[in-house]
This record gives C-alpha cells, sequence and structure tokens, in this order.
C-alpha cells in the first residue's frame, strides 16, 4: 500500500543500525502510483529518500535493503555504482554528482521511525533516465 500526506510508521527503531541495512516502504507519487522508498540510519540519525538514483532512475540498493557500501559510509547506487552522502543524499562520486535522490521527512519517536510522503518530491522519472 503506498501512503502520501500523513505521516505513518515504517519500523521499529531498533530494525535500523548505523551503516546497516535499512527498510523499504512505498509512498504514493503525484499521479498516485506507488514509489519505492527507504529509511536508513547514520550517526544515529535516521534519513529516507525516494529509492530512485537521480542518474538512470534505477533502485538504490544493490540486495533488498543493502544501500550502503561495504564500509557503511556512502548510500551507494546499484547500477553504476554512484556514492551518495546518507545525511543529505547528495551524490559525491559517479555520474550524477551534485544531485540527489529526493528526500522524505522522517523521524525515529517513541522506539518507533515514522515518514511523511510528499508527492511533489517523488518523481517517476528523471530527466534523461531509461524508459
Ligand atoms: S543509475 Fe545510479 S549511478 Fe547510474
Amino acid at each position: 500500500m503506498s501512503r502520501s500526506g500523513a505521516w505513518f510508521d515504517v519500523c521499529a527503531s531498533a530494525d535500523l543500525l548505523d551503516g546497516g541495512d535499512g527498510v523499504r516502504f512505498e509512498c504514493a507519487g503525484a499521479d498516485g502510483l506507488p514509489r519505492s522508498a527507504f529509511v536508513v540510519r547514520q550517526d544515529g540519525r535516521v534519513r529516507a529518500f525516494v529509492n530512485r538514483c537521480p542518474h538512470r532512475a534505477a533502485e538504490l540498493d544493490w540486495l533488498p535493503g543493502r544501500f550502503f557500501d561495504d564500509a557503511g559510509l556512502y548510500l551507494v547506487c546499484s547500477m553504476h555504482g554512484a556514492l551518495f552522502e546518507a545525511d543529505t543524499g547528495d551524490c559525491v562520486a559517479g555520474p550524477c554528482l551534485g544531485d540527489r535522490p529526493a528526500p522524505i521527512a522522517c523521524e525515529a519517536r517513541e522506539r518507533r521511525v515514522r515518514v511523511r510522503c510528499a508527492p511533489v518530491s517523488l518523481p517517476n522519472r528523471f530527466p534523461g533516465s531509461a524508459p
């Protein structure tokens, strides 16, 4: 089920370890279609993004829920290996340097992680993306 507009629960806060696996969820895009999204933790803070690389719109995780590189420092794209800061989503290496996956509001509170999807921030396709 995809959701947008309201805060909703994604997982237990304990499910997200620093630099560890993320949790996938779905949000509704502006057209009402579901978009893959994910939440991860780094330096104790949770961050959520649309699961689409700004280069060619590939899903970022190289295995389901695996978003970080081996060192747990950067988010890495499964397609061409672009590296993204987990804090900001900024691409720091790769073909989409300076771009970022769309961020999603998120918070860890009372041992749960919640997100709030804004449809306008959830594009289905990106300029130059492959069909
Ligand atoms: S699709 Fe992500 S780096 Fe090319």
